[in-house]
C-alpha cells in the first residue's frame, strides 16, 4: 500500500469520494484515503466512508472557520500528502491555505470561470448553463487559493449541451465526466 495520504473533504452524495476511493484501492492513484471531513452527518460520503472503515471527522461550520480551528489539529495529525475537496461548499479558511499551498484541491461542475464563486454549485450551475443557451459546459479540477473558486485550473473536461438538455441530464454527463477526470487529476499530481 502506497505511504501518500489522501484527505477528501466531503458533504453531498459523496459519487466522486466513491471513485477516488475505488481508484485507491486498486492502484490507479498510488494513496490511500484516509480520513473524510464532512459538515452534513448524514450525507452519502459519510456513510460511504462508514461502510468502509475511512476515518470520520464532522466539524460544525465553527469549527471549520476559528483561526486556532480544530481543523488545523486534524490536518496535522492526517499528515495529508493533498487535501482533495468533492463535493465541498464551504470556503477553505484562509490559514488553512495558507499551511497548505498547492495542496488543496477542488472539483466543480462547470468550465471555470463561468458560474463559479460562492453560491454556485450543483443545480444552479446547471440551470444556468441551460437558461443562457450555452452549447457546452463541463468540470474543472483547480488548485484552492483564498478566493472561492478562483484557483489555478489543473484540467477541463467539456460536455455538449443539447437543445433537450434539461439540468438533470447535464448533471449527469458532467458527473460522468467528473468520475473519469478526478482520479487521473490526483494521479498525475501524487506523481510530479
Ligand atoms: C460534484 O458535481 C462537484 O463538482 C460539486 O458537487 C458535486 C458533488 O457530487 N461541487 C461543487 O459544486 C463545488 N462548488 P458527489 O457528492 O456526487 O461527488
Amino acid at each position: 500500500m502506497s505511504s501518500k495520504r489522501l484527505t477528501v473533504f466531503a458533504s453531498g452524495s459523496g459519487s466522486n469520494f466513491k471513485v477516488l476511493h475505488q481508484a485507491a484501492l486498486n492502484g490507479e492513484i498510488p494513496a490511500s484515503i484516509t480520513a473524510l471531513v464532512s459538515d452534513k452527518p448524514d450525507c452519502g460520503a459519510v456513510t460511504y466512508a462508514r461502510s468502509h472503515g475511512i476515518t470520520i471527522y464532522l466539524l460544525t461550520s465553527m469549527e471549520m472557520t476559528a483561526s486556532a480551528s480544530r481543523l488545523k489539529e486534524i490536518l496535522k495529525h492526517e499528515a495529508p500528502d493533498l487535501i482533495i475537496l468533492a463535493g465541498y461548499l464551504r470556503k477553505i479558511p484562509d490559514h488553512i491555505v495558507d499551511i497548505y499551498p498547492d495542496r488543496i484541491i477542488n472539483i466543480h461542475p462547470s468550465l471555470l470561470p463561468k458560474y463559479g464563486g460562492k453560491g454556485w454549485y450543483g443545480h444552479h450551475v446547471h440551470r444556468a448553463v441551460i437558461e443562457n443557451n450555452e452549447n457546452e459546459s463541463g468540470c474543472t479540477v483547480h488548485y484552492v487559493n483564498k478566493v472561492f473558486d478562483e484557483g489555478p485550473i489543473i484540467a477541463q473536461e467539456r460536455v455538449t449541451v443539447n437543445d433537450d438538455d434539461t439540468p438533470e441530464s447535464l448533471a449527469k454527463k458532467i458527473q460522468k465526466k467528473e468520475h473519469s477526470l478526478y482520479p487521473k487529476v490526483v494521479r498525475m499530481l501524487l506523481s510530479e
